[in-house]
């Protein structure tokens, strides 16, 4: 595989290193992922009738277009697709960490992100499902008391749950859809030190229960997802079991270490800072190519500043955005205002972030 970012394009002549690639970071939708050979046997999970693909995702759509991937993300994100097996991704802030989710999703038409963002009180039963007994119970009462009057409508309370009960990002990732969904559990380092643990055992499983539904004399329902409020999904038994291995993308800033345990059922993939200049560049011209004109030539100041940053970011740390923050800046202050003042407030706008420099950064 060369070692630049373009991955050479699909054809029908012999094949070639590269063909086993289903993401290939090309960033143009393909149907790739319906050649995912079956699962490793221990990997093979059946859930019920299949669900209808999802909507495209309409958010965040730059960030999926605009990701350029390095080999090894491409190499990373790929092995974790053919093992069913989540992808824990580690790298300094603005590496490109939760781009990446974006970009696979984009690609390999999966339809919306279901993004997860974890703060120290996340818990695995809020990623799975909520549960809402407190409001089913009032609107029950309510209904009940003022039904007849015609006040409130009456409530079916034997066949309602399924308003009171909403999958979350996790929960809706596993049901059973063929093509599978793209889970973002963002900044998994913040989480509480059970999480981790907690996750592995539903990973492992492909499945999970909602106890509310499988202790009912009926558990069934029709349930709300991450997606919508509006679109029910059904769940039957109380069980609910992947069909397709969803596609986990974890990121860390790397504040923790995570337990042996875990990280051998992950793929495992270091982000690094782009190595060069061209690299620099090339992301650039992917995110600002249409507000600096049309040129081959990127502007004079445009090109300094990247070079600034390159330099710069080999004493201290800092993350792409900022330099497209300051590109993006400068070339709306050079148009009034003198080169010094214009550099000036390229430093003001990427201050260093702390005083330590990013792994990969030997500028
Ligand atoms: N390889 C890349 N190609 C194109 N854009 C990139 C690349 N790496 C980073 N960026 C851009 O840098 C910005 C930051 O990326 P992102 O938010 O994904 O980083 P992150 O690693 O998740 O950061 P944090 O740890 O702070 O959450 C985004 O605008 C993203 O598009
Ligand atoms: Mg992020």
């Amino acid at each position: 595989m060369p070692d630049t970012y373009e991955t050479p394009k699909r054809s029908n002549g012999p094949a070639t290193p590269d063909d086993w690639l289903i993401y290939t970071g090309t960033r143009t939708p393909h149907d790739g992922i319906d050649r995912l050979p079956a699962p490793p046997p221990w990997r093979a999970f059946h859930g019920g009738e299949p669900l209808p693909r999802p909507a495209a995702d309409t958010g965040n759509q730059h960030a999926a277009v605009s990701y350029r991937p390095g080999v090894e993300a491409i190499r990373q994100v790929n092995a974790a697709l053919y093992l069913r097996r989540p992808l824990l991704v580690t790298g300094a802030p603005g590496t490109g960490k939760s781009s990446l989710a974006y970009a696979v999703a984009h690609e390999l038409g999966l339809g919306k992100v279901l993004h997860w963002p974890i703060t120290s009180r996340a818990t695995l039963r809020e990623g799975l499902y909520e549960y809402d007994p407190l409001t089913r119970l009032f609107a029950a009462e309510r209904s009940r008391g003022t039904g007849s009057s015609g006040r409130h409508p009456q409530i079916d309370t034997d066949n309602d749950i399924g308003d009171y009960l909403r999958l979350g990002p996790l929960g809706t990732a596993l049901l059973p859809y063929d093509r599978p969904r793209v889970l973002l559990v963002d900044e998994i380092d913040k989480s509480d030190i059970d999480l981790p643990n907690d996750l592995l055992t539903i990973f492992e499983k492909g499945s999970y229960d909602i106890v509310e539904l499988a202790r009912r004399a009926n558990p069934s329902a029709k349930v709300m997802t991450a997606d919508s409020t509006r679109d029910r999904v059904e769940i039957r038994e109380g069980t609910v079991t992947c069909r397709a291995f969803p596609v986990v993308i974890m990121t860390s800033n790397g504040e923790r270490e995570f337990p042996p345990a875990f990280l051998r059922r992950c793929v495992s993939l270091q982000m690094k800072q782009p190595a060069d200049i061209e690299e620099l560049t090339a992301i650039v011209r992917e995110h600002l190519g249409g507000v600096l004109d049309g040129d081959d030539e990127l502007p004079e100041t445009t090109q300094q500043i990247i070079e600034h940053f390159f330099q710069r970011r080999g004493t201290g740390l800092l993350a792409n955005d900022q330099l497209l923050n300051a590109i993006y800046m400068c070339h709306h202050a050079a148009l009034h205002d003198r080169p010094e003042s214009v550099m000036a407030l390229a430093d003001q706008v990427m201050p260093f972030l702390s005083g330590e420099t990013a792994p990969g950064d030997d500028a």
